[in-house]
């Protein structure tokens, strides 16, 4: 059965939110698990449907898993992997199961994952995933839809991306965990997962350096053991609770965060007018009483730029503020889905190109808006706090993909959120 979500205006938030662990963060750690064939324990594991599904397809691969939500631990055993072989109908759901084949390559030898179609937000190619794999000595077979990797024994290898691509750099390093020699892997991501991806690697035995810098070394290693990881906090769960406060002309604290991954989310705030402090204890967001939220510019970029998973959310906020912003999208190249929504709730927006050209309005309507994919539907959810009158949001299974339950959250800081079945 379907679920929408109905929305009041909230009034300003206030009050105090602890951050969850990082969406994606745990998703390449768990295919990583993979490669100790032994049982690992993680901890701060968020509640989503996402975790739900590579869980899922890992069990469908041989995996064994016991996952206690309340206290956040899944411990995942990958001694009796049996099958190399990821279903499609899992790879549909969850693009990044295709995060599997480093693992089983390096491990097995081989691993067959149907190609992940494109999503909402673009046509997602994984061009460079197989590159890497190439340039280790797999043989890469795309066909059929499906691409098939297989190595009697991958080899360290020269590595130059063309795009610093999150999931890229996080597949050719599991895969090259396992070869022989060394990989260097040059103009990489250097995203906040990627280090807690080569945090867990190095725990379970690997030796990886430059985990965090557009250069990262990996030393193969013979096998991989069993240990332990927790999972860093959601650095974009938490910039989404940023603007929620923020858009609302509220007064929220946020802890269990790491201030320096919400740098860019924190800067473009202030520049908005925004009172952003980074306390010992976490980090307070305040409106300014006395300046009104003013539009700032946007454009977003890989890490440590303005993360893409943060654009819709931005683009809610200047949807009320004064004056104009131009919010450029230059990751994807189709996630401006939410402008459509946020029109019919009254924003004036208009898109040129790569760009959105957002005109602040006084007051946003609410009515009946559909979520087409995650950050997109965050984004309406935030709108939805501020709007006059009530506001339907239909396709929440978008949001609960990557919000471990966005609604009971925001309504421990006073919003006014019912979560309902919906009549397909
Ligand atoms: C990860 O996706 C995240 N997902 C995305 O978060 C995030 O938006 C993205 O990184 C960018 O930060 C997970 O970590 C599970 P990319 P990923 O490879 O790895 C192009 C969310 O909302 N590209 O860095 O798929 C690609 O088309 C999700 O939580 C190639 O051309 O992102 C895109 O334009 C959405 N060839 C750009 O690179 C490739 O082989 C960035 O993609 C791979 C990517």
């Amino acid at each position: 059965m379907a679920e929408k979500f109905i929305i009041e205006p909230s009034g300003p938030l206030s009050g105090s939110l602890e951050i969850g662990g990082a969406k994606n963060a745990v998703l390449p750690v768990l295919a990583a698990t993979m490669l100790t064939g032994d049982v690992c324990a993680l901890q701060n594991v968020p509640t989503l449907s996402d975790v739900e599904s590579m869980s899922g397809l890992m069990e469908t691969l041989g995996a064994k898993t016991k996952w206690d939500k309340q206290s956040g631990i899944l411990e995942i055993c990958t001694s009796d992997i049996h099958s190399h072989e990821a279903a499609y109908e899992l790879v549909a759901k969850l693009r990044a199961s295709f995060l599997v084949m480093g693992p089983l390559l390096a491990r097995f030898g081989r691993a067959k994952v149907p190609l992940p179609g494109g999503c909402a937000i673009g046509s997602r190619p994984v061009d460079l995933h197989l590159k890497g794999f190439a340039a280790l000595g797999a043989e890469v077979d795309n066909s059929h839809g499906c691409v098939t990797v297989s190595a009697k024994k991958l080899k360290g290898a020269k590595i130059y991306l063309d795009f610093p691509s999150v999931g890229a750099t996080e597949n050719i390093m599991m895969a090259a965990s396992l070869a022989e020699g060394q990989t260097i892997l040059e103009n990489c991501a250097v995203e906040p997962e990627i280090v807690d991806l080569a945090n867990f690697l190095n725990a379970a035995g690997g030796k990886i350096r430059g985990a965090g810098t557009d250069t990262i070394k990996i030393d193969g290693v013979r096998a991989m053991k069993a240990t332990q990881h927790s999972i860093i906090p959601d650095r974009i769960e938490a910039g989404t609770f940023m603007i929620a406060a923020a858009l609302t002309r509220g007064d929220v604290m946020l802890t269990n965060i790491m201030a320096d991954h919400v740098k860019p989310v924190t800067a473009k705030l202030k520049e908005a007018h925004i009172i952003v402090d980074e306390l010992e204890t976490g980090i307070r967001v305040r409106h300014d009483s006395a300046n009104e939220i003013i539009a700032a510019d946007l454009k977003t970029l890989p890490y440590p730029g303005f993360p893409t998973d943060m654009q819709a959310q931005f683009m809610a906020l200047m949807a009320t503020a004064s004056g104009t912003s131009i919010i450029t999208e230059t990751v994807f190249e189709n996630r401006f889905m939410q402008v459509g929504e946020l029109k019919r709730m009254g924003a004036e927006i208009k898109i040129e190109s790569r760009s959105a050209i957002v005109e602040g309005v006084d007051i946003l309507t609410g009515t009946q808006v559909a979520a087409s994919d995650l950050r997109a539907g965050a984004a309406l959810v935030l709108a939805a706090l501020r709007a006059e009158g009530s506001t339907e949001i239909t396709g929440i299974h978008h949001i609960d993909r990557g919000y471990d339950r966005l609604d009971e959250q925001l309504n421990k800081l006073g919003a006014k959120i019912k979560r309902e079945q919906h009549e397909v």
